[in-house]
């Protein structure tokens, strides 16, 4: 595969970050500075125009843009280029006093009164317009500069509303979607259960906190409308800007594995994903490490909606943030090696949340570039210097992409179906921590998955992991079966296909649309466990896993038995399966266990695909990244030990060093070694 450069006015990464001028217009000395310092920092991009809507429209039709303007100019004569943001993630009080529909209501039907951010209707026609009317001035004024790379659209879209006009939009939705015949949406959502048939579209509402909570048609529904509104609100505003300037690729940051949007429905609409990453370093719950590989699980969500081209980390801290729990700083080198780290799981941009503190609000003490001193001798600054050189330093890198051969399936309406049954025990479905569960042991050997939908063509993949693939969409069972058929190894686990797309349970067994003859088995009942309850799962090898939460009992047709229960009413019967189909292995786990512990069936699987695993030692990631001839191996120490890694080959792309055999990491020490063509 050929490098994927996203953005050619660069040579290399795009180092940046917010930067919020409007804040100190009145400071022109200030502004003179942080175009020293940026290029002190070796920054090479600013991200300008979030919230800035008061700054460019002060009354209603009265646009400023001359501040922006000079601003982009500048910066451009400077060799820093602007991402331009759209100003619609927070309304001026001009628009709300004149305008009230455009605040959000509550799920109790109570309208927000104006204030925050991110808190708009987006159905609402009179907050279209605005938008549409700022959004075209930008435009014009600004979408043709040379400096301008790239529009960035609202900021971190969330958020439902429950207003009258988006509960009209919802019915129209509703009857789109069932052909207009409410006797096919009664069916769908079963509404013969507790007299809750619907004679007309018009009866249906939203489900209001104090309403209906117990169909889980509409509750999903409703979901995949909020997602289906706000991207066309997205759309909305990137065919406001494409209007004015059709090449400019647009995109919009998302947040981690936020749960109130299928982001994997709104990434066709962008040119390239963005997101924003704050883990919280150093906490008292888990490991550096963990923290670690939880950021790079999130990392893989992120480049796995657009698999064949790098992302962008969009936000980040540089020191601290404001809003967690405990705003603990980073610890010297973690910046650098956060950093490295998106890089190493495919981002091509370290931005910043932001450039500088701003004096007062909320945001305060948040981290930034330059702090309320002013200065650039700061512990902070200095390593947002050093990953500027860092940056420079690795930037053949950019543009070639993770290439993985494994993939977890991972589902968004999946998450919000197993978050809505009544079923299995309250504290423990944890369908994000069990696929998290699974990317890290993968991660450990060596194996950076990428996280798809189960409607993702998998023909790029030799093992395909699906756990608690609860709700089949249609298409899935073909998908996977296809997988396997042509020579895929598929695990899939305990909760498999119990419902369709509509939470409609599938008749004649579990799992249903006939992956039963897929795997061999069919599970009959699922046991929940307290959480002090713990069975095993023996394996031939006499090996044990624990198992803890669930434990389906299964029936086994045509499959292999490869491990038994030493515990309950239903000791000795299947607890792991595996059926060959076609050129390919189904296998199935019927109950929980960790996934550190399952680790030599993933050796085995990976082994079958001819994927090669990799011998690390404890706390250090490794990922690849590769076009072409060109492979980019990174070694990530995430522990404040040193580290010596070996059957390292290559040469270190910061250094220039010859690596013949090992390599020495310092704490929170990081490498990138081009690999030697063999
Ligand atoms: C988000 C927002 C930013 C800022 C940061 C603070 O990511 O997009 O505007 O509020 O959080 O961490
Ligand atoms: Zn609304």
């Amino acid at each position: 595969m050929e490098k994927k450069i996203l953005f050619p006015q660069v040579s290399g990464f795009l180092h940046g970050g917010d930067y919020n001028p409007d804040q100190w217009l009145d400071r022109p000395d200030i502004l003179e500075e942080d175009i020293r310092l940026m290029k002190k920092a070796g920054i090479n991009s600013a991200t300008l125009g979030v919230f800035s809507w008061a700054a460019c429209e002060p009354t209603e039709g009265n646009f400023c843009f001359d501040w922006l303007e000079e601003i982009v100019e500048r910066l451009y004569q400077n060799g820093i280029y602007t991402v331009l943001s759209t100003p619609s993630g927070a309304r001026p009080a001009w628009l709300d006093a004149a305008y009230p529909e455009a605040m959000r209501v509550d799920a109790r039907g109570l309208r927000d009164h104006h204030g925050n951010r991110h808190n708009h209707c987006m159905t609402s026609p009179k907050f279209r317009e605005k938008v549409a009317a700022i959004d075209r001035e930008l435009a014009r004024r600004l979408g043709s500069h040379p400096g301008v790379i790239l529009y960035h659209i609202s900021n971190e879209l969330s958020g439902e509303c429950f207003c009258p006009l988006c509960a009209e939009r919802f019915r129209k939705y509703l009857a789109d979607k069932f052909d207009h015949d409410i006797e096919k949406l009664n069916k769908a959502w079963w509404t013969a259960f507790w007299s809750h048939h619907y004679n007309s579209f018009d009866q249906i509402e939203p489900p209001y906190a104090n309403g209906e909570g117990s169909v889980l048609g509409l509750l999903l529904e409703w979901r995949r409308f909020t997602t289906w509104n706000m991207t066309d609100f997205l759309k909305f505003e990137k065919e406001t800007l494409l209007g004015i300037t059709p090449d400019m690729p647009v995109t919009t940051n998302f947040m981690r594995l936020f749960g109130g949007l299928d982001y994997r429905k709104m990434a066709p609409e962008l040119d390239v994903i963005s997101w924003d990453n704050y883990p919280a370093f150093h906490n008292d719950s888990e490991s550096f490490a963990d923290t670690m590989s939880e950021t790079a699980f999130q990392h893989a969500v992120m480049r796995s909606m657009k698999r064949d081209k790098p992302f962008m980390m969009m936000e980040s801290a540089p020191g601290l943030v404001n809003w967690q729990a405990v705003n603990k700083v980073k610890r010297p080198g973690v910046h650098r090696l956060a950093c490295l780290h998106a890089i190493a799981c495919g981002s091509d941009t370290v931005q910043y949340f932001q450039w500088r503190k701003g004096r007062g609000s909320c945001e305060q003490f948040h981290g930034a570039v330059v702090d309320h001193l002013g200065t650039d001798d700061t512990r902070v600054f200095r390593e947002v210097a050093q990953v500027g050189e860092m940056l420079k330093a690795i930037a053949p890198v950019a543009g070639t992409c993770v290439n993985s051969q494994a993939a977890l399936l991972f589902d968004w309406d999946n998450r919000w179906a197993i978050g809505d049954v009544r079923a299995l025990a309250d504290d423990t479905k944890k369908y994000e921590d069990t696929c998290l569960d699974f990317y890290r042991a993968f991660l450990k050997l060596g194996v950076d998955m990428d996280i798809v939908g189960s409607d993702e063509d998998l023909s790029r993949y030799g093992v395909v992991v699906a756990p608690m693939l609860y709700m089949l969409q249609p298409g899935t069972a073909s998908n996977l079966k296809t997988f396997v058929e042509r020579g895929g190894q598929l695990l899939a686990t305990y909760l498999t296909g119990y419902v369709d797309s509509d939470q409609l349970c599938w008749l004649g067994g579990f799992p249903g649309d006939g992956l039963a003859g897929l795997f061999g088995v069919i599970s009959e009942e699922i046991d929940s466990y307290y959480p002090s309850d713990r069975n095993g799962v023996r394996l031939f090898d006499g090996s044990v896993w624990e198992v803890r939460d669930y434990a389906e009992i299964l029936r086994v047709k045509d499959a292999e038995v490869l491990g038994v229960y030493t515990g309950e009413f239903y000791q000795g019967t299947p607890a792991l399966t595996c059926k060959s189909f076609g050129r390919g292995k189904a296998y199935y786990a019927a109950a929980r266990s960790s996934a550190s512990e399952m680790t030599p069936l993933f050796e085995k699987m990976l082994k079958e695909a001819d994927i090669p695993v990799k011998k690390l030692p404890e706390n250090v990631e490794y990922h690849v990244r590769s076009a072409g001839e060109e492979v980019y191996e990174f070694y990530l120490n995430c522990s404040e030990q040193p580290v010596v890694v070996s059957d390292i080959f290559g040469t270190e792309v910061q250094t220039g060093e010859e690596l013949c055999g090992t390599l020495a990491l310092p704490g929170y020490g990081g490498a990138v070694v081009r690999k030697t063509a063999v």
